[in-house]
C-alpha cells in the first residue's frame, strides 16, 4: 500500500513541476492522504467539534507529527501540500 502511495506521489511529483501549483499540489495531497492517512483515524477527526487543530500552523505541525509516526519519509513540499488539502476540504481556515 505504501508503495502505491509513493509511486503515486512521484508521479504526481513529477507532473507538476511544470507549474500549475495550486490545483497539482491539492491533487497531490489529496493522493498522499488518502494512501497513507486513513488508517489509524478517519476524516472524521478533522471535522469534529473538539478538534485539537487551530490554525494553519498547527495543522501543519500536526500533519507533520503524524507523518513522523508514521515513517513515510516526506518532504516538506509533501507535508504542506497535505496539509494544504486538508485546510481546502476540512478545515477551511
Ligand atoms: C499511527 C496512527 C496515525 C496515523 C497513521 C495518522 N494519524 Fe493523525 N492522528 C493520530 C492520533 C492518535 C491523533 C489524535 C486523535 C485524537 O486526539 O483523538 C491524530 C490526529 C490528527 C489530526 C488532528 C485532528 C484534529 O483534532 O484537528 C490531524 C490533522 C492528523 N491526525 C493528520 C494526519 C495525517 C495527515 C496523517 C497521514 C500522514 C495521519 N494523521 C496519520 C494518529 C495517526
Amino acid at each position: 500500500m505504501r508503495h502505491i502511495g509513493k509511486a503515486i506521489s512521484t508521479v504526481l511529483l513529477v507532473t507538476n513541476l511544470g507549474g500549475v501549483a495550486q490545483a497539482g499540489e491539492l491533487a497531490k495531497g489529496k493522493e498522499l492522504h488518502e494512501f497513507n492517512c486513513l488508517s489509524c483515524h478517519g476524516t472524521e477527526v478533522y471535522t469534529r467539534e473538539n478538534r485539537m487543530i487551530g490554525s494553519m500552523d498547527s495543522l501543519i505541525t500536526q500533519v507533520n507529527r503524524c507523518n513522523v509516526n508514521l515513517n513515510t519519509g516526506w518532504f516538506d513540499d509533501e507535508v504542506e501540500a497535505v496539509a494544504r488539502y486538508l485546510n481546502e476540504s476540512y478545515y477551511k481556515f
